[in-house]
């Protein structure tokens, strides 16, 4: 058999291999069609891993500052479209490594104490922080929008539903601020994504770490792994350190969690507008026309939001799949750890920025939301705690006010419209005040606890989220 010369051989492994690798094995193989996205992160890492190199003495300062110049052409030309990825090269890892290696011999004392295991896990860990630093800004952005119109609308009253049915009336405010409250929650979440993945696994090695002086705390301060006093975190354990893909999940479980809740808070817009509901107007701008039906104006943005969410969704169960039987520690098939989170980040990014502009050009329509809110059966259970300040226990007051409704439907009247005398007979409790129960504003007057609708309550929200998303 033919002994290849080393220059026909793989650049990085090949010294073993008499053969190259099949042409289908280097397409199936590679990951550099979407690993390339990470070259950013890659060539930052490497510059820190030569720095930390230099400084315990195995390179020399002028094969740093070799190495480190030619990290500063490649991170200007990786933003060219003609910069050459090649597929036989494998990954964005080797691809790097071999363009460094035309400028420079140095480049071949760059992989020294490190592996590409502990590499593509300092990658990933920079890519993490900074997604969820964009997902931050993009979630602000959805937000500030939901806030604004939350403003606008603070008091327009519209009825709350539990199954769908008309339950009791809250606010646009009220109901608006609901779906803040919950990208507030992801906010967080994202943050402590970002805390997770401070953590620097270079010099894991490929698993059990190198034989070679390497100085850990250095390199992970070079890379900005490091506390709020600037102490440097590392990891614990080569083993996990390679094998680890808790920040994957948790970083896909933190976007289907933002996306549930864009999900739910899309299917609550596209309701109100229905011509069921008229709640709210969309503008033309994020919805579409049918190629049949002339009349039609459909919410495609939201309903593709929804859509978009089982994708996302997907995308975890993907990456729980792909790793559920595999052994420690690095298997093959963790490469395809990547597709499933950079299409979470770009979709929920998406997602985000279609809620933030099309919500800044919609509005509700204030006639047909005080329309639905006027049902005075909105106010039934308001009816049965005015009897418990009466004195009746409540079981018993829901039980009478039960009957009232039951004898309005029967009337085919209004409950407040019912006769007096029909309604003493049901129920003796009743003061001559009981209609004063059907006025929105007392209702919402009589609600000001913290987590109700009332106005003042609903003003302390609204402040609370203008501070923190002004600041
Ligand atoms: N492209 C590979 C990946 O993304 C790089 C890691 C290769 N490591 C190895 N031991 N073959 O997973």
């Amino acid at each position: 058999m033919p002994v290849m010369a080393l220059d026909e051989k793989q650049a990085t492994w090949g010294g073993r291999f008499s053969m190259q690798p099949d042409a289908l094995m280097q397409v199936f193989g590679e990951s550099v069609s979407f690993d390339k996205r990470l070259a950013p992160y890659d060539l930052k890492g490497s510059l820190g891993h030569a720095s930390m190199l230099a400084h315990v003495g195995l390179i020399s300062e002028d094969e740093f500052i070799e190495i480190k110049n030619g990290i500063d052409e490649l991170i200007e030309e990786i933003k060219s479209p003609q910069f050459t990825w090649k597929l036989e090269l494998e990954d964005v890892h080797m691809n790097l490594e071999q363009a460094l290696r035309e400028k420079t011999k140095a480049a071949d004392k760059l992989h020294t104490g490190r592996s590409r295991n502990d590499q593509v896990a300092t990658d990933m860990r920079l890519f993490f922080k900074d997604a969820c630093f964009q997902l931050k800004i993009s979630l602000e952005g959805a937000m500030s929008s939901i806030l604004n119109l939350a403003k606008k609308y603070s008091d327009l009253p519209i009825p709350g539903y539990t199954h769908l049915q008309r339950a009791q009336p809250v606010t646009v405010g009220h109901h608006l601020l609901a779906h803040l409250e919950a990208l507030g929650r992801d906010h967080e979440r994202f943050s402590r994504v970002i805390e997770h993945a401070n953590v620097c696994p270079l010099g894991s090695g490929a698993i059990a770490g190198s034989t070679l002086p390497l100085d850990r705390e250095f390199v992970a301060k070079e890379l900005g792994f490091v506390n709020e006093d600037g102490k440097p975190l590392i990891t614990p354990n080569g083993m996990d350190a390679v094998a680890d893909r808790d920040l994957f999940l948790e970083f896909s479980m933190a976007c289907v969690t933002t996306s549930l809740h864009l999900s739910r808070m899309s299917e609550d817009i596209i309701l109100w507008n229905s011509s069921e509901f008229g709640f709210i107007n969309l503008p033309d701008s994020f919805t579409t026309g049918s190629s049949l039906m002339p009349q039609k104006k459909n919410p495609d943005s939201y309903e593709l939001i929804r859509g978009k969410t089982g994708r996302i969704i997907g995308n975890l169960q993907n990456l729980c799949v792909a790793i559920k039987g595999l052994p420690l520690t690095y298997n093959r098939d963790l490469q395809e750890d990547k597709p499933p989170v950079f299409d979470s980040l770009d979709q929920l990014s998406i997602c985000l920025a279609v809620v933030t502009e099309s919500l800044k050009a919609s509005s509700f329509n204030e006639k047909n939301c005080r329309k639905a809110a006027s049902d005075p059966l909105l106010l039934a259970t308001d009816l049965a705690d005015y009897l418990v300040e009466r004195g009746v226990p409540f079981r018993t007051a829901h039980h009478f006010i039960g009957e009232l409704v039951s004898l309005s439907e029967k009337k085919k009247v209004l409950l407040p419209n019912l006769d007096q005398e029909e309604a003493l007979k049901i129920c003796p409790h009743l003061g001559d005040d009981w209609r004063e129960v059907f006025d929105l504003s007392r209702a919402f007057k009589k609600r000001e606890k913290p987590g109700m609708p009332g106005p003042n309550e609903i003003n302390t929200r609204l402040n609370h989220w203008t501070s923190i998303l002004t600041s």
